[in-house]
């Protein structure tokens, strides 16, 4: 005889944990499986171990989607106030790094422990190591065939995540149930991940390794004011990992190195002043020094300003504050944080995360066409829809 459960969560991770324990506190049987052999594998390594669990001033314009106004009613309904209210009644200390971005003080584990804790009061059971091999649709709900017996359950909650990050469990497995529902799967694509570049680009960019900078970098009409890191393989830092999510093959980065600088004017300026000085030495004032130094001799600009045509002075104030940059690719979803694209939310409820024409499948967290930006934005859309669908299956 087939193991009953009103509802059946496939994934333990962030957005699951979320919606089994919502369930359960609403007095549902409810079941999560995982092939993973360790739930939340992703919360544990976010945030560099100290999990960015939300935004503080997280709204729906940190959130890319096909259909921009899905995600904004479950998002109004859980807030990151709700999350912070449930960190502080566990006793987690947390700390604001960048303007309403809380972390663990001391550990990501605080934020699985809390899950795990919620589900167990909730008595929400939690199954790891099992694979799903077959789901079938029921006149009483879904039957869920695993590698350790076949399952049955009245709501089916699919929170895969995305396809970022293989080692950590990641699959396609929530595009493939969906298909197999008649769900369409918008292109699929890495976000929030690190720049690659051309060898000799890449050769030229060598000495400014492991430097970070603050930039404002532009692409397709967004920007973001925030560090960039030069790394032996590429660029990342935030800045980086933001614009990432906007940009496609064979697009140009415009970084402005100086942001809130005019260069062409302060060199100008200079020249006229103090004309034995040089670019470095006024570069050296605006950058990290090892980086002034660096970018200085990658662009040949030697000798004093005098020596400097008009036309050179606007040439290195250009280049000073629109650097242009053609990246080879991206580092793909190898080390992604995100993955762009998924579900098409146009046939799901905004309301529940359900599908439109079954209101016992629902769809939540990354698997689902709705991406954040960096900064602890894509946790808070996986606790609202979460709970969004907790409430409801
Ligand atoms: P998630 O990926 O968390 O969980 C999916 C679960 O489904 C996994 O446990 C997986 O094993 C399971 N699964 C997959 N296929 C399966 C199958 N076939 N059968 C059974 N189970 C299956 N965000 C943020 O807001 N702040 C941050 O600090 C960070 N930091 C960060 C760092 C790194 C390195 C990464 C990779 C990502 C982040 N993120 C982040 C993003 C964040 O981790 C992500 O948005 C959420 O974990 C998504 O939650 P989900 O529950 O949707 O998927």
């Amino acid at each position: 005889m087939p193991q009953t459960y009103d509802v059946i969560v496939i994934g333990a991770g962030a957005a699951g944990l979320m919606s089994a324990a919502t369930a359960g506190y609403r007095g549902r049987r409810v079941l999560v499986i995982d092939h993973a052999n360790k739930p939340g594998k992703k919360i544990l390594m976010s945030g560099g171990g100290r999990c960015n669990f939300t935004n503080l001033n997280s709204t729906p314009a940190n959130f890319l989607s096909a259909n921009p106004h899905y995600g904004i009613s479950a998002l109004k309904r859980y807030t990151p106030q709700d999350f912070l209210e449930l960190v502080d009644r566990h006793g987690i200390e947390h700390e604001e790094k960048a303007a309403g971005q809380l972390f663990c003080r001391d550990s990501s584990k605080d934020i699985l422990n809390l899950l795990l804790i919620e589900c167990e009061w909730a008595g929400a059971e939690i199954r790891l190591k099992t694979q799903v091999t077959g789901i079938r649709e029921q006149a009483s709900g879904y039957q869920v065939r695993t590698s350790a017996g076949t399952l049955e359950c009245e709501s089916l909650i699919i929170a895969c995540g995305g396809l970022s990050i293989p080692t950590l469990g990641a699959t396609g497995f929530g595009y493939e149930i969906a298909r197999q529902f008649g769900l369409e799967v918008l292109p699929t694509r890495a976000g929030l991940v690190p720049f690659t570049l051309h060898p000799e680009l890449k050769e030229q960019l060598a000495p400014l390794s492991g430097i970070s900078c603050p930039v404002d970098v532009h692409c397709n009409g967004e920007h973001f004011r925030e560090p960039m890191l030069v790394t032996h393989r590429g660029l990342s830092g935030p800045s980086m990992l933001q614009i990432s999510s906007f940009w496609q093959p064979g697009d140009t980065l415009e970084i402005d190195l100086l942001p809130g600088e005019n260069a062409q004017e302060s060199l100008a300026r200079l020249r006229r002043d103090k004309p034995q000085s040089t670019v470095a030495q006024y570069l050296n004032t605006q950058l990290p020094k090892r980086f002034a130094q660096a970018f200085n001799d990658l662009q040949g600009w030697h000798g004093p300003l005098q020596g400097f045509r008009n036309a050179d002075i606007d040439a290195a104030g250009r280049t000073l504050n629109r650097w242009t940059i053609k990246p080879a690719g991206t580092e793909g979803y190898r080390t992604a944080e995100v993955t762009l694209g998924g579900v098409d939310t146009r046939q799901l409820s905004s309301r529940t995360m359900a599908v439109n024409d079954r209101p016992n499948l629902f769809f939540i967290g990354e698997v689902v066409d709705v991406t954040g930006h960096l900064g602890g934005h894509n946790f808070q859309w996986a606790w609202a829809s979460g709970v969004a669908a907790g409430n409801e299956a």
